[in-house]
């Protein structure tokens, strides 16, 4: 089984939850943005209270990806402040963390997260990425399809995948007033899924306008677009479980900004199609 198209909730929306699933941490709230029930691999928010700590060392069974959204948390001694990223393998030891001023932490779990006992698992150091400030990065224009250059993009990238040679997370913007020419393009579609939550601005493309807080999980197979944004957009991507390759449809679709909220959700997140955005907190 694989996860479901969802495309898109608002995860402000979703409620919070108390702990995290797979029982490694009890006293934190979270919210599963996207679930493989399977394989046990998800995207979830997670909210550390303010105060939050752990003394002992921590060591989980999956690898936990990061990026804060606001607030802060320090893990061995290194402060993850708000658009600081990480990647933690499976069996990297959390000596001990903490939140003084509380955390909100956008997270992606590669199977479920259990509590390993040992603290001497052997993992690939090529699969750590200890602490990026991604304030400090630099923007690169970068593309890999000149068919796309009128979107105006650039991005920052933030993990590679190794096994298909291709940019695996990302941040990505694209600049204000963005509209395909003509106002009509042909949609496209990748042999992977494509991961997006944006985190400020806003795209719109044939399922809504995406404001902060959109989120969606868009299998591999899914003819999408055309996008296009007035004001700008701001999003955390990733590819997965494929090649990232764009393949154009043949036919022109056309585009304006006032596509109506119409998404695609799986049964059990229905509910969440209701009115969108407008009067949502933050989270
Ligand atoms: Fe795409």
């Amino acid at each position: 089984m694989a996860r479901p198209w969802i495309e898109f909730l608002y995860a402000q929306k979703l409620p919070w939850n108390t702990g995290l699933y797979g029982g490694a941490r009890a006293d934190v709230e979270s919210k599963i943005l996207s679930i493989d029930y399977t394989a046990g691999d998800s995207s979830t928010l997670i909210r550390y209270p303010a105060g939050w700590e752990r003394t002992a060392p921590e060591v989980l069974t999956a690898e936990e990806e990061f990026f804060i959204l606001d607030g802060s948390i320090e893990i061995n001694g290194r402060t993850y402040a708000r658009e600081c990223y990480a990647n933690f393998p499976a069996g990297y030891v959390r000596e001990s963390a903490c939140s003084p001023e509380g955390c909100v932490a956008l997270t992606f779990f590669d199977s479920e997260p259990q509590l390993y006992d040992d603290q001497s698992v052997e993992y690939d150091k090529k699969d750590l990425i200890e602490f990026l400030n991604t304030f400090d990065m630099k923007w690169d224009s970068a593309t890999a399809d000149p068919s796309l250059e009128w979107m105006g993009n650039r991005r920052k990238v933030l993990k590679w995948d190794r096994e298909y040679d291709q940019k695996q997370t990302f941040l990505f913007t694209t600049p204000p007033h963005i509209y395909p020419d003509n106002w009509a393009c042909p949609t496209l579609t990748h042999p992977c899924v494509e991961e997006s939550f944006m985190l400020s601005g806003e795209i719109t493309g044939p399922f809504g306008r995406m404001n902060e807080g959109a989120y969606f999980w868009r299998p591999e197979g899914k003819p999408h677009g055309p996008f296009g944004t007035r004001g700008g957009g701001f999003t955390f991507i990733r590819f997965k479980y494929g090649a990232h390759v764009n393949v154009w449809g043949k036919n022109d679709v056309p585009y304006h900004f006032d596509f109506e909220y119409n998404p695609e959700l799986p049964p059990n997140l229905a509910h969440l199609g209701d009115a969108p955005y407008e009067g949502l907190e933050r989270f």
